[in-house]
């Protein structure tokens, strides 16, 4: 029925709009209707193909976000798909923000100045890797709060988000001439609580009803009034789409993530193959999809402290549009051809679903028929022809012997001209990058050692204190300290301290301001654990009171949160030295100071760089924990004028492990550590692992808006220890021609 009606309009008086799909261009600054049927989302009733990338606004800044837009729709998008970050929009209760990288209307701007539809993803729990999966911290203090569920305090602050975002984003919705075409509530819900499913579907269909646009609710529970899509790494070969045409006959196939993904810290790093991507899509568009987003089209980084739990500051940087910027080839061209190819057979396409049909393969003897050889076939214009089965085989189509390779697809015209082969990318130059030094010679650093002690406030109690409570995240670090005197029995040269603390912290440990030893945990998990490090205290004396001090490093906060686990940070509970439990002794009190001298005074700002006294003896500063670095560099030497396309990174060889600011500016969390091929399959759609026993990160992105033609500020804080900042460099990685 919608089909034929489509087809009368289409010959009649649309036929315009049949040649060429409609593009926001084609609606731009006038309202249109958004709405859907049974074969895809519709605008001002036509059916129209979601050719879609994942950026988000806060993995890069204001400056690349025209840059990043072009470079999607030239590759070949007609829509960008980003999450909301609830955690930079709301760093204080109540205070909303929406500058700088938080400003999402100009964000919005941008993709609609480019041409570009707006799926915006709300959530407001958005996972992504992301710290907190986007919850801001001081969400723990709220009494009897439990997160995702049907919880009067969280559906409360959940709600009173999302109208605040719906409210900001008003003039860029459709109905208003706007980019945003698709909206999402909750995100990847797996839990059981059916009246929070209820909840979020009343709310879409109440308060959120005055949008006028679709809602969807990905991969898990969704509410009747929202649209289920799929996350995943192939949604036909994994019986998503035999499901949904099953389960919701009227609503159309919408793919959210295609996964590119992410990586974590002390791993070698994860790729996806460009043939595997390929046949995701063109089976995903060959199986009936009417809308595909890469998860990530262009990853970004986890600038200042954003990461999710042990995730590197580099995002999905294998997906179509490296961390960087640069285009990944192959997989960039290779996808460019297959989204232009679908765009200019969207009208074909979306007339109806294809059914599939099985094609006989060359068994070595005979054409058998199995169930992993198909075709589509649209209209007599294209067919997709499909080979599931692994490894290379021949298939007959149309009285053809057509060679295969594993896990294909190739798309052919009706007088069977090849258009398109997933797994032939030959004629597409690969990796065509290189990096040149922006700084000739070393860096002339100064340096200045974080104190141990300070005059900054602190708050005293009788036992450690969780971290979150008292820094609501506002800062990575926490500072424990207290009073001891050594026992003999502790003024050992092999004395064990024990401590309750969580996945993805870090400890560092000093007796006096002296180190004694650093404890890391970089699972990307959350989780409470106990664990050891034995230090020297044989240089000691016993029955001398010292003062204690541990530097608790936060790596990141989980992005799972659901109900109450609750993501902590720092000592959770007891800290034991040589046996003696350091808890409960009222003589004995804890302090926490909330944060660095170095941060108090933002040491890494053009006015804060004076507030502390700088050596220029910079080499003592060499091994040290706890130690700030800082030099100038002027751009004298670029390749290229535009650091966008050709953009600008910090090589953090010789340095060990912190964060590094450009013009005050937190570039992320740098590390050093080595990737360790796994001998696992690395995670979720990834199958091969390169630089093995490489650092996970050598690299890390400045993005051009951070950038200054002469004297740019650098400055670092090596919390381990930098082995040889003398080898730290500023590169160019520029794109060949
Ligand atoms: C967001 O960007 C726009 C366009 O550049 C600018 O006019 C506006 O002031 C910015 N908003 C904030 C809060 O900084
Ligand atoms: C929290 O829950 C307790 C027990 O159910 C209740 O007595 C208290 O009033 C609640 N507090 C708030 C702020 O809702
Ligand atoms: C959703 O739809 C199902 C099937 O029609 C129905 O049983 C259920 O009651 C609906 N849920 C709500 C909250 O309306
Ligand atoms: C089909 O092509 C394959 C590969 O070239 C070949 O091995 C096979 O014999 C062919 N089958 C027929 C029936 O021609
Ligand atoms: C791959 O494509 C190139 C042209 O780009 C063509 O010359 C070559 O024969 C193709 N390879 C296969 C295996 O089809
Ligand atoms: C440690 O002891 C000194 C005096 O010996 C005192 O001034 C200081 O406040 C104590 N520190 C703590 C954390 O109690
Ligand atoms: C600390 O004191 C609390 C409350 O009195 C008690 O429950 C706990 O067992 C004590 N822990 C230690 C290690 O002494």
């Amino acid at each position: 029925m919608h089909s034929l009606l489509f087809l009368t309009a289409c010959l009649g008086l649309f036929s315009c709009v049949c040649t060429s799909p409609i593009t926001y261009e084609s609606v731009r600054g006038t309202p249109y209707k958004v709405s859907y049927d049974n074969r895809a989302i519709t605008i001002n009733g036509a059916r129209t193909m979601l050719i879609a990338g994942a950026i988000h606004y806060p993995r890069s800044t204001p400056g690349m976000w025209p840059y990043i837009m072009k470079m999607a729709k030239n590759q070949g998008l007609n829509t960008v798909q980003t999450y909301v970050f609830w955690n930079i929009h709301e760093q204080k209760p109540g205070v909303l923000d929406f500058s700088g990288r938080a400003n999402l209307s100009k964000f919005l701007q941008d993709a609609a100045d480019a041409g570009l539809f707006v799926n915006l993803r709300i959530g407001p729990y958005v996972c992504a890797e992301w710290n907190n999966g986007g919850l801001p911290a001081w969400l723990n203090q709220v009494p009897n709060i439990s997160f995702r569920s049907h919880n009067e305090a969280w559906e409360s602050a959940m709600r009173k988000f999302v109208m605040s975002i719906i409210e900001y984003v008003n003039p860029y919705l459709a109905k208003n001439g706007g980019p945003i075409i698709l909206a999402q509530i909750e995100n990847e819900y797996g839990g059981n609580d059916q009246e929070y499913v209820n909840w979020c579907g009343s709310l879409v269909t109440n308060e959120l009803s005055s949008t006028q646009i679709p809602w969807i609710m990905c991969n898990g529970h969704a509410a009747n009034s929202t649209i289920e899509t799929c996350n995943s790494c192939n949604c036909l070969d994994d019986g998503w789409i035999d499901r949904h045409r099953h389960d919701f006959p009227d609503k159309p196939m919408l793919f959210t993530e295609n996964e590119g993904w992410f990586q974590p810290w002390g791993e070698a790093v994860a790729i996806r193959t460009t043939t595997d991507v390929a046949y995701s899509v063109a089976e995903w568009f060959a199986g009936g999809g009417s809308y595909h987003s890469y998860y990530m089209w262009h990853g970004g980084n986890n600038y200042g402290r954003t990461a999710g739990s042990g995730i590197t500051t580099m995002y999905a940087d294998d997906v179509l549009l490296h961390a960087d910027g640069t285009p990944n080839e192959p997989k960039y061209t290779q996808l460019s051809r297959l989204q232009h190819l679908i765009a200019d057979h969207a009208e074909v396409l979306l007339r109806d679903y294809s059914s599939r049909t099985p094609l006989p393969y060359w068994d070595g003897a005979k054409w058998s028929t199995g169930t992993q050889q198909f075709v589509y076939s649209y209209s007599s214009a294209l067919h997709f022809v499909c080979n599931q089965f692994d490894n290379p085989l021949s298939v007959l189509f149309r009285n053809q012997n057509i060679s295969m390779a594993g896990q294909s697809v190739r798309i052919f015209d009706n007088d069977l001209n090849l258009l398109w082969d997933s797994a032939n990318t030959s004629g597409i130059a690969s990796d065509n990058t290189e990096f040149f030094p922006v700084v000739i010679g070393p860096l002339v650093w100064k340096t200045w050692s974080e104190p141990t002690e300070s005059n900054l406030p602190v708050l005293t109690s009788p036992n450690p204190i969780e971290q979150l409570k008292i820094t609501n995240d506002e800062t990575i670090y926490l500072w424990y300290r207290r009073n001891i005197t050594l026992t003999p029995l502790q003024a050992q040269a092999n004395t064990i301290i024990k401590f309750d603390t969580r996945k993805s912290n870090a400890l560092l440990f000093f007796l006096n301001g002296e180190f004694l030893g650093e404890f890391d945990n970089h699972d990307h998990n959350q989780g409470g654990l106990t664990a050891t490090i034995a230090v020297d205290l044989s240089t000691f004396k016993p029955n001398q009171q010292y003062s204690f001090e541990i530097l608790s490093v936060s790596l990141g906060l989980d992005n799972g949160v659901w109900e109450n686990n609750f993501e902590y940070k720092g000592i959770v509970g007891n800290v034991w030295l040589g046996g003696q439990s350091l808890i409960n002794d009222t003589n004995n009190p804890w302090e926490h100071q909330k944060g660095l001298v170095g941060e108090y005074f933002q040491i890494y700002t053009e006015q804060g760089s004076s507030k502390v006294d700088w050596s220029t003896q910079w080499t003592k500063g060499i091994d040290k924990p706890i130690t700030w670095f800082q030099a100038r560099f002027d751009l004298d030497h670029l390749v290229r004028e535009d650091t966008n396309a050709n953009p600008v990174l910090l090589d953090a060889q010789g340095l060990n492990r912190g964060h590094a600011f450009v013009n005050g500016n937190d570039l992320g969390l740098y590390w050093l550590i080595q990737g360790v091929c796994q001998d696992k399959t690395p995670c979720c759609c990834q199958h091969a692992q390169i630089n093995c026993m490489q650092p996970t990160q050598r690299y890390y992105h400045i993005p051009s808006d951070w950038l200054m033609p002469k004297n740019n500020l650098i400055t670092v804080f090596d919390d381990l220890g930098a082995h040889s900042p003398g080898s730290v460099g500023l590169v160019q990685r520029v794109v060949l021609p």
